[in-house]
């Protein structure tokens, strides 16, 4: 199976492409590098079955020409698109990040798959796009929705447009809606964030709001064993699930303390003020997993779990640099 994953460099992308070689696909990839790096994926890039080429997927032309030569060689049965911009606070500063990063992405992936009659596509979607719904359990098809950042705006109309398609040329799509995903190689998140935090100040740790957002948190091998396991079991022409921790996740106080016991034991922790860590964050949410538990999958690992070892895999990333 010839499977395209667009923001291969990153978080998600370089651990899909791992798995999907591992499964026996033949894979190959783009990205721009604008967040992902290159060395994220050494443990692919010697693999016969990998591809990996530097391309803005937000400049169509560009987009269209390197994907028309990939597919000539290898036919590509499907994509999955997980580029996007991961830094949401730079899109609530320049809401054209967002535009191009998310959406643009986004529309520019359908119409080059729509050029090569490709028909599968799987999207990585957000909790973001649900808005802020103070705490209620989140299930699919809750709504009005209505995101409070660009970048959950910009999901909400890619998910939108996919609809579109599903409807005009698409024969299968799977929406993915990601909790907030931790582990290795680590670009973005807090944990990252506290981790570079203590590595420059040891004895004190800064923290975004005081400390009370609450939220479920995956790490990334179990997210993408759900993401395989949903492509594999779901039979809608339009498959949108929910993955996430089968709990209430836990606070950034608990992740704070979490890092500074394995970083920098005995640092205190200074906590701002109000529970947004910045515009745009959604201080507390709650996933209800039932959609994807029914269809046969559940997480091993709780929030508080995840985070553990997270925090183990970030510092020892960090720590090796
Ligand atoms: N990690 C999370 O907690 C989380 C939560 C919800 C949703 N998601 C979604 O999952 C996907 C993967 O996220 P991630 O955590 O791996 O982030 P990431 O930043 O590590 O990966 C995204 C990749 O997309 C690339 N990219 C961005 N714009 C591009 C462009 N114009 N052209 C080519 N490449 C471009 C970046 O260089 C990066 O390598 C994203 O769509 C993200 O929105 C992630």
């Amino acid at each position: 199976m010839n499977t395209f994953i667009t923001g291969v460099a990153g978080f998600v992308g370089c651990n899909l492409a791992e798995t999907l070689l591992k499964r026996g696909h033949r894979v190959a990839g783009f990205d721009n590098l604008c967040r992902g790096r290159l060395l994220n994926l050494d443990p692919v890039i010697d693999n016969p079955n990998f591809t990996f080429k530097k391309v803005d997927l937000a400049d169509l032309d560009s987009y269209r020409e390197a994907l028309i030569r990939l597919h000539e060689r290898h036919p590509i049965s499907s994509i999955w698109h997980m580029a996007a911009n991961s830094d949401i606070p730079a899109g609530v500063t320049d809401v054209r990040v967002d535009l191009r990063d998310t959406f643009m992405t986004t529309l520019n992936t359908l119409e080059v798959m729509k050029h090569l009659n490709i028909q599968t596509l799987a999207f990585a979607s957000t909790s973001a796009i649900y808005g802020d719904l103070q705490g209620i359990k989140l299930i699919e098809d809750i709504g009005p929705l209505f995101p409070i950042s660009n970048y959950g705006a910009m999901k909400l109309a890619s998910e939108a447009i996919i609809s579109a398609a599903v409807e005009s040329f698409l024969e299968r799509t799977y929406i993915f809606r990601f909790p907030n995903v931790i582990g290795t190689p680590a670009t973005h998140g807090a944990l990252l964030d506290f981790v570079h935090k203590l590595n420059k100040t040891p004895n004190n740790l800064m923290v975004l709001g005081d400390g009370s957002q609450q939220k479920p948190y995956l790490h990334v091998d179990e997210l993408i064993d759900a993401m395989i396991y949903i492509y594999e079991h779901a039979t809608e022409r339009l498959n949108y699930f929910n993955i996430g921790a089968d709990d209430d996740g836990v606070t950034v106080k608990f992740m704070a303390e979490q890092v500074v016991a394995i970083v920098s034991p005995g640092a205190t922790i200074t906590y701002g003020e109000g529970n947004k860590g910045w515009v745009g964050d959604v201080p507390r949410f709650s996933y209800s997993i039932e959609k994807l538990r029914r269809l046969g999958w559940k997480p091993t690992l709780g929030s508080a779990e995840a985070v553990r070892l997270a925090v183990r895999q970030i510092a020892a990333q960090e720590a090796s640099k």
